[in-house]
């Protein structure tokens, strides 16, 4: 197992370049099961999540070719309308194969997934939407099988806007019969992003941007090719990097999509100008303690909250972390603790002390944003921190490590 060897204190310079977005390239992979032709997908990330889609895909037969960055997903040859237990268990978004093998071929088999690294993440808006559409959804042995060969358009309006179960069932909505309506859908880039995609694939969907998305259902979708949009998480954690430590340029960013980051790091008393495309972030020459609490898009993402606590560990002062989206993600909080951070819990909300002088120390990686405030805490911290478990972070972020290192971090991979 591999671990992040880290030596705390440099400053960061220079320039890093943003990968595709995790979040948005999974449910395009997903989107290619839709038609026969050949999709491509442009700066698709290399992380072991694509990887392990790209291993679920074949596994339901599509043909795969994946050369620098870009990925060509063959799907005319899809004979196993399944997604494993081995792969759903490592990757929740391997559901996201339920709405387009549903809406092509009428049925599906999909392991459910079972808690993850901090607690239950439940599917029910996922199986009323394929419900709604008309499919009859039963469990077998920890797997959900849905059937419906002739899926209607229908009225749906989901209890909180879930990003996954908006994917889903826009995608198994797109070749049903007539009109379907999602209210209190997703909005989130990704989700977008995904949406434009089947448009371009044939599809009609409107309302893109906005909370309700109408889908005319067509008969049949094609070929399409596009490229992933910039990840804002991974822009994100550089983004708080460069605030506490340094003075870098992000390369193929999106500002729009991280509007109220960037204010909130403006607040913390750091400089930032975004141009297209680019941002760069100076530090603030004392980081002030600002509460942030996540929300759906546009609000603040739940996905940079583990790296805010991080950063509000140096801030002078006391500040407040609430998470509305998920109630019980916070592993990191126990980790950066042993960095000598004093982070109090209640509930869903962190309190933060501030201004401690972090010392490294050994700490785990739990999840994906977890590790990636580890990373921070540690880089921020006097002396080595090793970060264990660290292929939560491959999950999600390109050469972590090299693209650190780049900008002057002393960060290091070592083989255990
Ligand atoms: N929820 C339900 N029932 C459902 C679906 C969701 O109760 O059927 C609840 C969840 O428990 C949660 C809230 O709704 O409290 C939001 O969950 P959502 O469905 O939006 O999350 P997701 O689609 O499972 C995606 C990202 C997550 C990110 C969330 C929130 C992907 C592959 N994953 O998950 O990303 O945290 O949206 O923005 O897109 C990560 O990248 O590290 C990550 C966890």
């Amino acid at each position: 197992m591999d671990k992040l060897v880290i030596h705390g204190k440099n400053p960061l310079s220079g320039t890093v370049d943003i990968s595709g977005a995790k979040n948005a390239v999974l449910p395009m992979m997903t989107a290619a099961l839709l038609t026969e032709g050949v999709t491509t997908i442009h700066k698709v990330p290399d992380l072991r999540d694509t990887r392990t889609m790209i291993r679920l895909l074949k596994i339901i037969g599509a043909g795969i070719e994946f050369i620098d960055g870009t990925i060509k997903i063959d799907s005319s040859t899809v004979n196993k309308l399944e997604a494993p237990y081995d792969l759903v268990k490592t990757m929740r978004a391997s559901f996201y194969v339920m709405g387009p093998l549903l809406g092509r071929f009428g049925e599906v088999k999909v392991s459910l997934p079972g808690g993850c690294a901090w607690g239950p993440r439940p599917v029910d808006f996922h199986l009323m939407g394929m419900q709604k559409l008309g499919a009859d959804v039963s469990l077998e042995q920890g797997y959900i099988l849905a059937k419906g060969l002739k899926l209607k358009g229908t009225n749906i309006c989901f209890d909180f806007p879930s990003v996954g179960a908006t994917g889903n069932v826009v995608m198994a909505a797109v070749l049903a019969e007539g009109t379907t309506v999602i209210e209190n859908a997703a909005r989130e880039p990704d989700i977008v992003q995904l949406c434009e995609m089947l448009n371009m694939m044939g599809a009609n969907i409107t309302g893109l941007n906005t909370n309700t998305l109408t889908i005319e259902g067509v008969r049949e979708l094609h070929s399409a090719e596009i490229t992933v949009i910039p990840d804002r998480i991974e822009t994100g954690t550089f983004l708080m990097a460069g605030a506490a430590l340094g003075n870098i340029t992000l390369n193929h960013a999106e500002p729009n999509h991280l509007q109220i980051v960037l204010d909130k790091l403006e607040e913390c008393g750091a400089r930032y100008k975004a141009e297209h495309e680019k941002i760069h972030i100076q530090k603030a020459d004392e980081i002030k303690a600002v509460d942030i609490t996540t929300e759906v898009y546009p609000g603040f993402p739940t996905d940079l909250q583990a790296q805010w606590i991080a950063l509000m560990c140096a801030a002078k002062g006391q500040s407040i972390v609430t998470d509305t989206v998920y109630h019980d993600r916070f592993t990191h909080i126990p980790e950066l603790n042993r960095l000598g951070a004093h982070i109090s819990l209640h509930d869903n909300i962190a309190t933060v002390a501030g201004d401690a002088s972090l010392k490294g120390a050994q700490v785990m990686s739990t999840d994906i944003r977890a590790s990636a405030s580890l990373i921070l805490g540690g880089l921020m911290a006097e002396g080595q921190t090793d970060v264990s478990r660290i292929y939560h972070i491959d999950r999600g972020y390109e050469k972590i490590e090299e693209k650190f290192r780049s900008i002057g971090a002393d960060i290091s991979r070592i083989s255990e």
